[in-house]
């Protein structure tokens, strides 16, 4: 385990944008990174970095967490525990879990970033989340060293949101995480609308086929991070009232729209930004993807700022339009 200095993070950032870490130190076991946090505490961690926008240099340790191994808990008949270490690439571990015929993660197919960051954003997609499966996390409280168990209850998984996130940010850092998935017996999801459309041929899907629909989906909208930096969906949907959205739906009838509860509906940005003629528009070396607007792209050599200031200008676009806050999902640093 090496300090080194002056390091470009600009391979270490799905955005692939090029800022500069002061200090840099790849941690590849738990007895190292409980050695590092015993001198070090003003720590910039990173996992696969794929839910992030760098807009400065970083003057913190920037910390690359290369935890790796999965370990099977399979004493039950039913169901199978998964532990995979934080440094496991997220993807990977999909398809790992699928090749052994359990099932639960399929859905979430080809999400860049890591094991380690996943519960931090309860990532999702095609209508289901980390937390479906969760079942613990193991994280290092980063001022005393102490390894704490989090069950799903501590977590308090939302929308795009945990525990990670509010009370317990900059706090712990999660070094592996636990899964219950299925042997037999998968229940599949497969009512999101495209992936039953991929299906319609299939009676009875097989895990690999759900998983082939599903990247087969993200492959056809989102743009591949190693071609073109991004950061997947930017924004979050944005969840109002259903007293406002009916004011909108009479001026915009064709309004897509999800409904949370009796009171509010949630509302895709992507249609919002689209709407507002943003959606394929280059600013520079950065713009919005041409075939979902609710993603940001570097064309290649864009700052942390520009895109920042890309961003504002679409909330500000929105807001006017819709009267609709628009909140960002990627953490701005
Ligand atoms: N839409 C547009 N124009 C666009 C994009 C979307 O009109 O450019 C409208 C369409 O009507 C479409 C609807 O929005 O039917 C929903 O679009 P999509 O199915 O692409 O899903 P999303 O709501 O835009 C969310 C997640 C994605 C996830 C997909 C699929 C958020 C912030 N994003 O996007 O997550 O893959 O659903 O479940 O919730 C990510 O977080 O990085 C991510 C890609």
């Amino acid at each position: 385990m090496k300090i080194q200095e002056n390091i470009s993070l600009k391979n270490y950032n799905t955005f692939g944008i090029d800022t500069i870490a002061k200090r840099f130190v790849i941690v590849s076991t738990l007895t190292e990174l409980q050695n590092l946090i015993k001198t070090e505490k003003d720590l910039f961690l990173i996992g696969g970095g794929s839910n992030m926008l760098l807009t400065k240099n970083i003057d913190k340790l920037v910390v690359l967490l290369n935890l790796k191994g999965i370990i099977v808990n399979d004493t039950k008949k039913d169901e199978v525990f998964v532990t995979a270490e934080a440094g496991e690439n997220w993807h990977d571990f999909v398809q790992w879990c699928i090749s052994q015929n359990y099932g639960g993660l399929e859905n979430l197919s080809l999400i860049p970033g890591n094991v380690g960051t996943s519960p931090i954003q309860n990532i999702g997609a095609y209508g289901v989340e980390i937390k479906d499966t969760f079942q613990q996390l193991e994280a290092i409280e980063i001022e005393t060293g102490a390894l704490k168990i989090f069950t799903k209850n501590q977590c308090n998984f939302g929308y795009r949101n945990s525990v990670f996130k509010n009370e317990l940010k900059g706090k712990y850092i999660i070094v592996n995480v636990t899964f219950k998935l299925t042997k037999n017996n998968h229940n599949f999801n497969i009512s999101y609308g495209a992936i039953k459309e991929f299906l319609k041929n299939s009676t009875h899907p097989t895990l690999q086929e759900i998983a082939k629909a599903v990247i087969s989906i993200r492959e056809s909208k989102l743009p591949d991070p190693k071609i073109i930096g991004n950061s997947g969906s930017f924004f979050k949907n944005p969840v109002i009232l259903i007293s406002e959205f009916q004011k909108l739906q009479e001026k915009y009838p064709e309004i897509p729209h999800y409904i949370v509860s009796n009171t509010e509906v949630k509302i895709p940005a992507g249609w919002l930004i689209e709407k507002s003629g943003f959606k394929g528009e280059r600013f520079g070396e950065t713009g919005v993807h041409e075939k979902q607007a609710l993603v940001l792209v570097n064309y290649g050599n864009a700052t942390g700022k520009e895109v920042y200031e890309l961003a504002q200008k679409i909330q500000e676009t929105i807001k006017s339009i819709f009267n609709i806050d628009l909140e960002i999902e990627v953490n701005i640093i």
